[in-house]
């Protein structure tokens, strides 16, 4: 597995795995590999030839500067994590070389970025569509794989490749999940043995509302209702649940297969996000 560090030396390298005829599937991360994140470049490698991992946690994206000082670094784990993968490189750039001193450009994409999370976490998409673009600008990569857990992260990458003409395939993985229900993510390490607990009423308020659809309730009200229901009495701050157009996230009235159903809630202090995709 190749270690680089700097831009430069990715897009070098990155130039000759496309002489060489293989594809390249770039799998972003802020690094605190998990399951979640090895079954990403499973998915990586299903599409491709030579997988490149990166590991950076972008300061940008962070609204709140607890929040960053806070998040899981595990560098040693995750570099043993990206070999007994079948990682075939690593990018972890410094913020120095990511962000010089000089560095004054950011990359917007409006509209699908002002509801949910971007409503309630000012800046946070703005940081991650400028670290993305650049990532995507010195990987080249034919194909780039995001997780399901961050839908609307998702739709706004997807909308910014197009916008911007960037030649890549983007390839949405499934939400990896524990036995019980939560969805994996890099910040339940910091729940408490009582609060991961509680954590799970989320997954099943959405599995609950997933089965009130196949038993035929199509009412947006009645479907958040029952959701809100469901976990309520274990999430302290609700910051919101609702049902969205998968490619536009405009909230529908009734709810239609493909459609997703986003959650946004506190626990202990920490904020927690889910969805499930409506299927038959
Ligand atoms: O989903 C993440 O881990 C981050 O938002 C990403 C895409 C790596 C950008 O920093």
């Amino acid at each position: 597995m190749r270690i680089v560090e700097t831009a430069r030396e990715l897009s070098e390298l990155s130039y000759v795995v496309r002489q060489s005829g293989q594809k390249i599937a770039l799998v972003p991360t802020m690094g605190a590999l998990h399951e979640g994140h090895r079954s990403l470049i499973h998915v990586a490698q299903q599409h491709a030839e030579f997988v490149i991992v990166s590991i950076f946690v972008n300061r940008l994206q962070f609204n709140n500067e607890e929040d960053f000082e806070t998040y899981p670094v595990t560098l040693e784990d995750d570099i043993a994590i990206c070999r007994s993968s079948g990682v075939s490189a690593l990018y972890m750039p410094s913020s120095s070389s990511m962000y010089p001193e000089s560095f004054s450009t950011s990359v917007q994409v409006s509209g699908l970025t002002a509801r949910f999370e971007g409503a309630s976490r000012p800046g946070h998409f703005s940081g991650v569509t400028t670290v993305v673009t650049k990532l995507l600008t010195a990987s080249a990569p034919d194909i780039a794989i995001f997780g399901q857990k961050d839908f609307q992260q998702f739709a706004v990458m997807r909308k910014l490749v197009k916008d911007l003409d960037i030649p890549v395939d983007m390839v949405m993985a499934p939400t990896i999940r524990e036995e019980d229900g939560l969805a994996l993510s890099s910040r339940n390490v910091r729940l408490s043995k009582e609060s991961r607990q509680r954590a799970v009423s989320i997954s099943q308020a959405l599995f609950h509302s997933l089965s009130l659809f196949r038993s035929g309730i199509r009412d947006t009200q009645e479907l958040i209702e029952a959701t809100r229901q469901t976990c309520i009495g274990e999430i302290e701050n609700l910051d919101y649940i609702a049902i969205v157009d998968a490619q536009t996230l405009d909230t529908v009235s009734e709810a239609n297969l493909g459609d997703v159903l986003l959650f946004a809630g506190t626990i202990d202090g920490i904020r927690l996000i889910d969805n499930i995709i409506f299927s038959a």
